[in-house]
């Protein structure tokens, strides 16, 4: 069976993570999330004080890029967490203000162009499954699968409510739909390598699909390119 790299993108909150990850543990390739990647940029920006909910400091962030060192590594559970200049920040990323500045960050194209290279050479051997939004049309264009996964913006904020809900955030739906639609407007808006289906990816829609429905898809899929010249 040769190594293929499988780019998966999509909107927030689709459940591209969790496809990508059961993808990656059933075939022992190496899962990459690249929001997480964006999130921990926006968190040391939020840390250092160049960017506040009004304000995002470009020189001061554009000075320091080359200084941001991300990197994934397997936890005594096999979870894969992000690690930010050698410190686990896995948690800290996951909170609604970072997520907010990441859509912010991400739409620098120089913080684009910096972890766009870093991807790149993750992804060098092959063996890989990585998602985010740009993966099928910018990082890997010539990559063996392109999946694009969707779902309605009600279902994927129901599901981000409850997932917060269950976390004891003090969360109101109403608002946690506002951000998928705010942050759905600007990844598919931004000048620099908008959120937008590759012409040759595979369209997955799981508003209405089970977990295993869809995962069966994507393993089909899977087989098939892997196992075709
Ligand atoms: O998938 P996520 O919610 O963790 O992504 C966080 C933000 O990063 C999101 O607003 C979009 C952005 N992003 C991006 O622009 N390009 C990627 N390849 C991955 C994420």
């Amino acid at each position: 069976m040769k190594k293929i790299i499988v780019a998966i993108d999509g909107f927030s909150s689709c459940g591209k993570s969790t496809m990508a990850k059961k993808l990656a543990g059933e075939t022992g390739y190496i899962y990459v999330d690249t929001g997480a990647m964006y999130r921990a940029v926006s968190l040391y920006c939020i840390q250092n004080g160049w960017m506040t909910e009004t304000d995002m400091n470009e020189v001061e962030i554009k000075k320091h890029i080359h200084s941001i060192r991300i990197d994934f590594r397997t936890n005594a559970e096999g979870i894969s967490e992000t690690y930010l200049n050698n410190k686990n920040v896995e948690s800290e990323i996951r909170t609604l203000e970072v997520a907010n500045g990441a859509s912010r960050v991400s739409t620098l194209g120089f913080v684009r162009r910096e972890l766009v290279r870093q991807q790149q050479l993750m992804g060098e051997k092959k063996g890989i499954v990585m998602d985010g939004r740009d993966i099928g049309t910018v990082v890997f264009p010539t990559a063996e699968l392109k999946i694009f996964l969707t779902a309605s913006p009600e279902i994927r904020a129901e599901r981000r409510y409850l997932e917060m809900k269950e976390k004891d955030e003090n969360v109101i739906f109403e608002e946690v739909l506002a951000n998928v639609l705010e942050r759905d407007d600007r990844d598919q808006n931004r000048a620099e390598s908008p959120l937008r289906k590759a012409d040759d990816a595979f369209v997955i829609d799981n508003s209405v699909l089970t977990e295993k429905q869809q995962q069966d898809i994507l393993k089909k899929l899977f087989v098939e390119k892997t196992t075709s010249n």
